[in-house]
């Protein structure tokens, strides 16, 4: 009998992994309006942004393959993401000198027009002794606050508090400004051991100070993030010009939160794509992925969502956070195919034997697994041993590739139970 039950686990596993892997997959979706590249190298390109003409919503949209610069805009792209952000390289303004001058130097002028310098996600980092930093415009104008000093009296590796590095936040609506470095110092030998003083704009988490950083700066680039949005009004005013709002079908339009004059499309729940095109958001199959729907039994999935149903007979929402389906009759629909000698990897049963583990895992879940299982089970003190046989069977059902066990360890593993079945 415990033999038995172990081939059924085996292949119910075996039946799992095979089902789970298409969910897996990832998924590719049109990006581009018909007939334009998607990609400058392996960057994706997603509208309203473009490559070629007429392939992008307005010319700030435009990005140039060869430089990878957005049209009139000192920015260079890494991605670009439709939740409103881009990646990308900003100017860094330095200054060198020998230990009586300044040799060279450079205050950048950043022109992001517009989208701004997220405010949120970038820090102004500065690097090297005794520097000042700071954003301006209109080239009196200090900004408040992003004037950032640092000394070099106690330095530490990793660490930007003020000792040769400094992060200070950036104003919100920044997309025209100077940015400078210059060292305070009178005697600008003074700290033999940096030659060079630095100030740009990098993402929260994405610099590191190394002391070696001093003099090696200058080829280096970091990774800033722009906020972008489309039209020039809130989503409200927006929708009331239907002729010009940008958002299609199946999506919903979210005000920028930076303070941009403009929104963001996004595909409404339960759909996937991109919101900027005629089509472009696609309704998701909950029911392709066990981790996107709370079906006990049967998923049936519908436009924008799903429904969940319970076999013939049986009645409830078939929701793991609802009513279920009628427990009872589950139980001993699962003891049963445990209990029968029937086949189970046939081609015919295996999408019931899915369901059926489905079941299995989300009594797990809901730590009434012993309960569901057989009273013969239960009285034999089996309790650890199908534990452990369900929780392999539960990782095994993970859909996510990363955390499901290789087959490697899911052998190991049953063989160590069969091991302790033996010595039952
Ligand atoms: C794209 O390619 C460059 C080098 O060609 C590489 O440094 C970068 O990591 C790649 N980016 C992605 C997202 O694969
Ligand atoms: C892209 O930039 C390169 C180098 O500056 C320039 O020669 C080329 O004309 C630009 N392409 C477009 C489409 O603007
Ligand atoms: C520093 O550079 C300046 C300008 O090039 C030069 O005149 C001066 O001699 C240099 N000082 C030292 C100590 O090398
Ligand atoms: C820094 O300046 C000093 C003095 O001018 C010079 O000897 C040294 O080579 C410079 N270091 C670097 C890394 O340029
Ligand atoms: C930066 O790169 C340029 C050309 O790629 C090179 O001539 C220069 O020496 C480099 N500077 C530093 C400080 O590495
Ligand atoms: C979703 O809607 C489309 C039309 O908009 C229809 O053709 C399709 O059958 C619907 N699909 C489902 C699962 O309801
Ligand atoms: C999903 O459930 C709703 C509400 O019970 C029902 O109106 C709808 O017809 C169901 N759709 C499908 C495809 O079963």
């Amino acid at each position: 009998m415990m033999t038995m039950l172990l081939q059924h686990f085996t292949l119910l596993i075996l039946v799992m992994i095979l089902s789970s892997t298409k969910a897996t997959e990832a998924h590719g979706f049109v990006q581009s309006l018909s007939g334009c590249s998607d990609k400058c190298g392996n960057i994706t390109i997603p509208y309203p942004f473009g490559i070629e003409k007429g392939c992008y919503l307005e010319k700030n949209f435009q990005v140039n393959c060869t430089t990878l610069m957005l049209h009139d805009i000192t920015f260079k792209v890494i991605d670009i993401s439709l939740d409103g952000f881009m990646h990308g390289v900003l100017p860094m303004a330095y200054e060198c000198y020998n230990s009586t001058h300044k040799l060279s130097g450079l205050d950048p002028i950043i022109w992001t027009r517009r989208f701004y310098v997220s405010s949120t996600m970038n820090l102004l980092t500065t690097v090297g002794c005794d520097t000042r930093a700071d954003m301006s415009f209109n080239g009196i104008d200090y900004v408040a606050g992003s004037t950032s000093r640092t000394n070099c009296h106690m330095v530490y590796e990793g660490i930007c508090v003020g000792h040769g590095c400094r992060q200070i936040p950036i104003p919100p609506k920044m997309s025209y400004f100077q940015i400078r470095s210059q060292r305070t110092t009178e005697n600008v030998g003074k700290w033999s051991f940096n030659n060079c003083s630095y100030a740009f704009i990098v993402q929260r988490d994405r610099y590191t100070f190394h002391k070696t950083d001093f003099d090696d700066m200058l080829n280096r680039s970091f990774p800033a993030v722009l906020d972008w949005t489309v039209g020039h009004t809130d989503c409200k005013h927006a929708k009331e010009d239907k002729y010009n709002y940008i958002c299609k079908e199946n999506s919903v339009c979210i005000d920028s939160y930076s303070g941009n004059n403009g929104y963001n499309c996004r595909c409404a729940p339960g759909y996937q794509g991109n919101p900027y095109l005629q089509n472009g958001c696609q309704d998701i199959d909950e029911c392709e992925a066990r981790s996107l729907n709370v079906c006990i039994y049967e998923c049936i999935n519908t436009n924008g969502s799903y429904n969940c149903t319970c076999p013939l007979g049986k009645s409830g929402d078939g929701r793991e956070d609802g009513s279920g389906c009628s427990y009872m009759e589950a139980a001993k629909s699962l003891r049963n195919t445990l209990y029968s000698g029937r086949k189970v990897f046939s081609y015919h049963e295996s999408e019931n034997d899915l369901g059926l583990a489905m079941f299995f895992v989300s009594s797990l879940e809901r730590g009434c697994l012993i309960q569901v299982l057989d009273d013969q089970l239960k009285k034999d003190g089996m309790n650890e041993h199908i534990n452990n046989i369900a929780m392999l069977a539960k990782a095994c059902i993970e859909l996510e590739g990363k955390k499901r066990p290789s087959m490697n360890a899911v052998k190991e593993e049953l063989n160590q139970i069969r091991q302790s079945f033996i010595n039952f």
